[in-house]
């Protein structure tokens, strides 16, 4: 057999959609496939600055790389995003569904859950959950009319599948206040491996793969208080660097996982194995 291992994780000539791609780990995101070869899209409803993301790959990897605003949430402009790659690039051959938001009003998003609105439960249901459906609805579509399958990767996260531990968020602070983890957030999140496992297994005659990566806790800004407590709760004693969830975005996305679909790669220091 004539397979060279390393080159298995090659993306050149493939092209990749990052939505959320502007974001803390989106940028990692973004950076690791424009290094392996691919032509990134960075798909993001952050305006300002989903163009300076990509004239940076730009720069930094010589490849092809497009900033589009795109809101997940609403159908015309995810159709116009996908209009826009097909036009720029004529194909899509990796979607990494990574977008999620933090609302726009922090104090509702980190409201007690008795006291929690229906407003704001959906304002965020409609980007983390409505959003991943119509990502995954359109690039499906357009791998399936290409024939020559694809690879779909989702971001959860670790409180997709374990609570958080309450106590840790006691003289927690991020972004200037208190913070918590509602549960809006973890039932998104949970969905999304919903989700995954269903695609994968629906797309497989397609050679459509679909795989869940899953980030724990990462350093992005959070107090020294916030980042002991959960640290005290991870098997190797800290939280993780962007960078760190990069290796399993790279495997998911390239013919290294040929064979991996509807799976959960999680990337927690040991949190969910105690
Ligand atoms: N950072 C962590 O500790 C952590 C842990 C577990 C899971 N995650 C998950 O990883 C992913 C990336 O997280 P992050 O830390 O980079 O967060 P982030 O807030 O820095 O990035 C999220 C990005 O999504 C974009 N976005 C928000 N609403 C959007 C919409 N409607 N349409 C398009 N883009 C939209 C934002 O503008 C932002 O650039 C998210 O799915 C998040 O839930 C993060």
């Amino acid at each position: 057999m004539n397979i060279s291992y390393k080159n298995l994780y090659d993306l050149s000539n493939r092209t990749a959609i990052v939505t959320g791609g502007a974001g803390i780990l989106g940028r990692h995101f973004c950076s690791g496939l424009a290094e392996a070869g691919a032509n990134v899209v960075v798909a993001d409803v952050n305006k300002e600055i989903v163009q300076k993301v990509a004239d940076d790959l730009n720069n930094e990897y010589g490849t092809r790389h497009l900033g589009i605003f795109c809101d997940v949430s609403s159908p015309e402009s995810v159709q116009d995003m996908i209009l826009q790659v097909k036009r720029k690039f004529g194909k899509i051959d990796i979607l990494h569904n990574n977008a999620a938001s933090k609302s726009n009003n922090i104090d509702k998003f980190f409201a007690p859950f008795e006291e929690y609105s229906l407003a704001q439960w959906r304002e965020i249901l409609a980007v983390n959950l409505d959003g991943m459906f119509l990502v995954a609805q359109a690039v499906g579509k357009q791998m399936i009319v290409q024939g020559s399958g694809g690879s779909i990767i989702q971001t959860a996260s670790i409180y997709g599948l374990m609570s958080p531990d309450h106590r840790i968020y006691e003289n927690s602070f991020y972004l200037g206040r208190q913070i918590n983890t509602p549960a809006v957030y973890c039932v998104s999140k949970a969905a999304v491996i919903g989700l995954t496992k269903y695609l994968a297994t629906y797309w497989a005659d397609k050679q459509i793969r679909v795989n869940t990566l899953t980030p724990g806790g990462t350093e992005s800004g959070q107090n020294d208080e916030f980042n002991r407590r959960y640290s005290d709760r991870v098997p190797m004693r800290r939280m993780a660097n962007a960078s760190e969830m990069v290796g399993a975005l790279l495997y998911l996305a390239s013919d290294a996982s040929s064979y991996v679909t509807g799976q959960n790669i999680i990337i927690d220091g040991g949190l969910s194995a105690w």
